[in-house]
């Protein structure tokens, strides 16, 4: 590649960063009008429908790394889908239009429209099966955490890191039956655990802001593919996650196999997961400790979005007001 299409290519890349907004901002105001209806699915194929709408106007050549699911069991957004007006770079998508289903049909916190978008062939195509997970924030030396290591080994080392009792440590959690033991064994070291009903993509990314979250580790098994989307934002911070997948199947191997995965038991650190350039971009849809959700007012529609960018480790929150309801009305 010459250096003028390296450029030109960063180019591209800024100004789809705050493209990508738009994609989110439309998921979720789609999927919020469905909140608390408990139907999980409308509000989720409503996010589907909208996301790639807008992901189809935009000028990139773009393959579904991560979607919601494969062709035969998804009729949108499926893994291996174009998307684009494929007139501009290639790249790998990675979505999930409404993550959280549970959480919007109940209308309870944390839901969120989520999408990354990288250089074309540096996601981890992983397939949709449990991942066991370790994630920190910035600031602490490589490795002081490891997946393999005990959890309270992983306490102790962290807030020695920190340089905190552990009971300073606040580690979260999805509240799961499988996770009892994870659970017992933080509480025995004294740290703190919050709690997740669902959504651990905003979970990991908690993590990278720990002094306005109060979250400084997350553990435990959550989806593959929000954990190459976490893995994806916490690059651009500068955190540390790994991540292994969990195929206790040998048609789990297969699967996964197809997709290009050769070592089943691999570690995954954040680098594996997403080793290119990558954005990140989130949409509250109810509201959570990362972004406040969708508000419908009588002339406008509130939004409030967090754009990463691995490239310069900005971080962007764009509150926006939305008037143009004949759009919105289609979505
Ligand atoms: P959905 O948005 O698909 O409902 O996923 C919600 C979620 O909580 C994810 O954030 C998490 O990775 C996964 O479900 C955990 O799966 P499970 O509910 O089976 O423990």
């Amino acid at each position: 590649m010459t250096d003028l299409l390296v450029k030109e290519d960063k180019i591209i890349e800024r100004i789809l960063s705050t493209e990508l907004v738009r994609v989110t901002e439309r998921a979720a105001v789609s999927s919020a009008r469905l909140r608390g209806r408990g139907d999980e699915k409308a509000a989720d194929q409503a996010a589907v429908d909208a996301m790639r709408r807008e992901l189809n106007r935009l000028p990139i050549h773009g393959v579904v790394v991560i979607g919601e699911g494969e062709r035969d069991e998804a009729p949108m957004l499926f893994i291996g889908e174009e998307v684009g007006t494929k007139t501009g770079p290639r790249v790998d998508i990675a979505v999930d239009p409404l993550e959280g289903t549970t959480l919007c049909a109940k209308d309870m916190p944390g839901s969120i429209a989520v999408m990354a978008m990288a250089t074309g062939g540096t996601l981890l195509n992983a397939p949709d099966v449990y991942m066991d997970k370790i994630a920190i924030g910035p600031g602490y030396p490589t490795g002081v955490v490891d997946l393999d290591a005990s959890p309270a080994d992983n306490i102790h080392a962290l807030a020695k890191a920190k340089g905190v009792p552990v009971g300073e440590i606040t580690v979260v959690i999805l509240d799961r039956p499988r996770h009892a033991d994870l659970i017992a064994a933080c509480r025995k070291v004294g740290a703190s655990i919050r709690l997740l009903t669902d959504g651990d993509v905003a979970g990991v990314i908690h993590c990278s802001q720990p002094d306005e979250t109060g979250c400084d580790l997350y553990l435990g098994s959550g989806g593959a593919p929000e954990g190459v989307l976490a893995a994806g934002a916490l690059r651009c911070v500068g955190g540390q996650m790994q991540g292994r997948l969990i195929l206790d199947t040998q048609a789990k191997i297969e699967r996964a196999a197809k997709m290009g995965v050769t070592n089943p038991k691999k570690k995954y650190d954040m680098k594996e997961m997403a080793s290119g350039d990558v954005i990140v971009c989130a949409t509250g849809v109810t509201d959570g400790a990362l972004l406040k959700g969708v508000q419908f007012g009588k002339n406008v529609i509130h939004t409030e979005t967090i754009i990463y960018r691995s490239v310069t480790g900005t971080v962007r929150r764009i509150q926006a007001e939305h008037r143009e309801f004949a759009k919105f009305k289609l979505d």
